[in-house]
């Protein structure tokens, strides 16, 4: 637990010299423009697969999050390693994958009562360190076996993000522990965002036929859409900021006071655990008009943004610890969720009902997965 605290940058409890160097590396080798504009043709290959799979799935059953998680997963694997590790279909794989890691979140991320009454802090929330511990190991078991591959064969002519970290001559620990927070964090909000987007379009069909009208519009392709042609398009965008808006995949957010100050005419001391409240920003009635409602047109004609500047809006949290993946993410999450839209026509399965309902966790999902019927449009 402790090299967690030492390599993360997202269980880092302060934002010190190591947590800066490795932020460097996020914001640079794994996410900067470089990084991301040298990867651009393989994300098109892997959501293209995702696509040419589930043409073959027509008039079937298809739980979207788990084709959304086994291509947004291959994506970073072959960022990270130049291979995919989860074959599209094979449910008994995407199971163990997703299970380890969305156990490994809930017990990593749980906060415990320590964390709100420090005095309670010497009795220690062991069970939950153990089953963390578990499954980080568990994690950790197939990554290296794919490091030790790499080393063996020597093979240093891939350009991803192993190479990266060879060449640079990072230890086996440092590596297991950025691959456990890429991951993680990645397959966990981007899957449950797109699961999100799309059950909201299926709830609301005038916003579902807007989108697919500037879809038709600007992609004249039948066959194949280009990253670079989703990236400016208004209502595709509105509705993921909606998305984002209900259903933030992180709540809540803890911040720690790194000076004593006054908010309100309350005095926080230094040191003191914040908790935002992502989700009760998105929904709060002073702000919002109408907040439960799915509404994209909201964002078509404002400046908000989730930059991490509009206070009332902040699902990619603000300041120094805002999340380091945002360009990564919203390019993803554009772009799987234009590519689905784009080439198929969804419903329901017979005699189901759309369930809405969350359930709370990191990332906050939906209770039961999302099962719709792919038609193929061309
Ligand atoms: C829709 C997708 C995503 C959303 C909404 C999201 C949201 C957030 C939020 C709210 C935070 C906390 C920010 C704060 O403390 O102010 C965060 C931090 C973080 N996110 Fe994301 N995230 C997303 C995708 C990703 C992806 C794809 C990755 C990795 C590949 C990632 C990695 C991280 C990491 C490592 C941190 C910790 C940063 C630090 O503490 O310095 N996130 N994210």
């Amino acid at each position: 637990m402790a090299d967690l605290m030492k390599f993360s940058i997202l269980w880092a409890p302060e934002c010190n010299n190591q947590w800066k160097s490795v932020r460097a590396v996020w914001r640079g080798e794994l996410f900067g423009d470089t990084a991301l504009d040298f990867q651009v043709s393989m994300r098109e290959k892997k959501v293209g697969e995702m696509v040419g799979f589930l043409r073959g799935k027509e008039g079937e059953m298809v739980n979207i999050g788990d084709v959304v998680f086994t291509t947004v997963f291959n994506t970073l694997a072959n960022h990270c390693f130049s291979e995919d590790m989860i074959g599209l279909g094979d449910e008994k794989m995407v199971k163990d994958w997703k299970e380890t890691i969305w156990r490994f979140m809930e017990s990593g991320t749980t906060p415990t009562v320590a964390d709100f009454f420090p005095v309670f802090s010497g009795l220690g929330p062991q069970g939950q360190k153990n089953k963390t511990l578990k499954y980080l190991k568990k994690l950790f078991k197939k990554w290296e076996v794919i490091i030790r591959q790499r080393k063996e064969t020597g093979s240093l002519k891939h350009g991803d993000f192993l190479e990266f970290m060879l060449a640079n001559e990072f230890s086996d620990n440092q590596m297991l522990h950025m691959l456990l927070e890429i991951f993680p964090a990645a397959s966990g909000n981007l899957t449950t965002t797109v699961e999100w987007a799309m059950a909201e379009l299926m709830k609301n069909k005038y916003a579902m036929n807007k989108l697919i009208e500037e879809l038709q519009k600007e992609i004249k392709d039948s066959n194949s859409i280009k990253e670079s042609q989703i990236s400016q398009l208004p209502y595709l965008n509105a509705c993921i900021k909606e998305t984002l808006r209900l259903h933030p995949p992180i709540a809540f957010v803890p911040h720690l006071a790194s000076a004593t100050c006054k908010v309100m005419n309350y005095t926080v001391p230094e040191g003191s655990l914040i908790m935002m409240n992502l989700w009760a920003l998105g929904h709060d009635p002073n702000t919002w008009k109408d907040p439960f409602a799915f509404k994209p047109e909201r964002f078509l004609d404002s400046g908000l943004d989730f930059q991490g500047q509009d206070f009332e809006y902040l699902p990619f949290g603000a300041g120094r610890r805002m999340c380091p993946a945002l360009h990564y993410a919203t390019k993803q999450v554009h772009f799987i969720l234009a590519s689905l839209i784009h080439f198929f026509d969804w419903s329901l399965p017979n005699y189901v009902q759309l369930d809405m309902n969350e359930k709370y966790g990191v990332p906050v999902h939906k209770e039961k997965p999302l099962i719709l019927v792919p038609w193929k449009k061309f």
